[in-house]
């Protein structure tokens, strides 16, 4: 944290909620977050399926635990010195839509569902105004293959209902809830070029060109051990075409994973591989910076993380903290390269 600070650059990770809360691990969970990180994101809680559980019904558990309330404006972020990353409004992915309005669907209409989403993402904004350093407004909203959707948007409720549209109206009721609020689209296999980062900068310049405010573009980089990362090459090159079209960038989830047998690397060599890729995304943060505004990692220690059960225990160990919180090669290769 402090060497991240000397360099201007944000290092943070995403953090879940209810471990802040129970303040697991004899207080190591909450100590190495504030030791190493400006910056935090909730992994779970301020997503879509969670807060928005029905019309005109919101769980503000999460947020306002975090961030405060109306009548309690000091949450847990403030009261350490951290900033807090939203993520994220709109989720279009089937199994992260929320259920009611699925089972809905049907009697829905187009107009109906723009109301919906006008009044969800102006109450969740409004809410948070002034306190959140940015919001990723749209979240994988675009498929992995080619298909006859414009920008090979997925096929969504959203998407049914609006079409592309909904993506530019998700940000157009955002930016007018808090017109000063950071707003990303969010993505991931955007890395390097390619189809889906292709259809990504469309996406965007879309935006653009109908004046709407996107101020940037999270890359979320969920990478394994096998990738390297070279000024230069097909990740420099395409990071440096979304600055050019006037985009910034930011590393939103970033984890290295490994390939992964009985609980424990099978190429034990892999976590000094790792070590070096966390350094060279670091020295690609670093290359764009301030273009690319910081490095967010999703999640800090191999103790909890998504992956294990994301890649059914074949991919792990995808952190610079170890299950027991001891620093691997990642954690110190970060530090010497700040
Ligand atoms: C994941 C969380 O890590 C899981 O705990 C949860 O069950 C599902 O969501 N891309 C994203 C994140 O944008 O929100 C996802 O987080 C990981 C992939």
């Amino acid at each position: 944290r402090v060497s991240a600070t000397l360099r201007d650059i944000r290092l943070g990770t995403a953090v879940l909620v209810d471990n802040l809360q129970k303040n697991v691990d004899g207080g190591k969970y909450i100590a190495n977050i504030k030791k190493n990180y400006q910056w935090v994101v909730a992994e779970v809680g301020m997503k879509p399926k969670q807060i928005w559980i029905g019309e005109n019904k919101y769980n503000w558990a999460t947020g306002d635990w975090l961030i405060g309330s109306p009548s309690n404006p000091i949450g847990w972020i403030q009261q350490n010195g951290l900033q807090l990353r939203g993520h994220n409004l709109l989720w279009p992915g089937n199994n992260f839509m929320p259920t009611w309005l699925l089972q809905q669907e049907s009697s829905i209409t187009p107009d109906k569902a723009k109301s919906l989403l006008e009044d969800y993402i102006t109450t969740v904004v409004t809410r948070y105004r002034g306190k959140i350093a940015g919001w990723d407004v749209v979240n994988e909203a675009i498929d992995d293959y080619d298909s006859s959707r414009p920008f090979n948007l997925r096929d969504s409720f959203w998407f049914r209902k609006l079409g592309r549209d909904f993506i530019k109206y998700a940000f157009i009721f955002a930016h007018n809830a808090d017109p000063n609020v950071e707003l990303f689209y969010n993505e991931y296999g955007i890395e390097r070029t390619s189809l889906k980062a292709n259809r990504t900068l469309e996406l965007v310049n879309w935006l653009k060109s109908e004046g709407v405010t996107v101020h940037g573009v999270g890359m979320q980089w969920h990478i394994d051990v096998s990738k390297t990362v070279t000024p230069g090459d097909s990740y420099y090159q395409n990071a440096q075409r979304f600055i050019d079209q006037g985009f910034d960038i930011l590393v939103t989830e970033l984890d290295i994973s490994v390939p992964m047998r009985n609980g424990k690397p099978i190429n034990p060599a892999d976590i000094q591989k790792q070590g070096v890729l966390y350094r060279s995304v670091l020295q690609y943060a670093l290359h764009f910076h301030p273009k690319c505004h910081g490095l967010l990692t999703w999640g800090f220690t191999d103790r909890y993380s998504w992956i294990p059960s994301f890649s059914n225990n074949t991919k792990g160990d995808a952190l610079p903290l170890d299950a027991s919180y001891v620093p691997k090669p990642g954690y110190f290769q970060m530090q010497e390269e700040l």
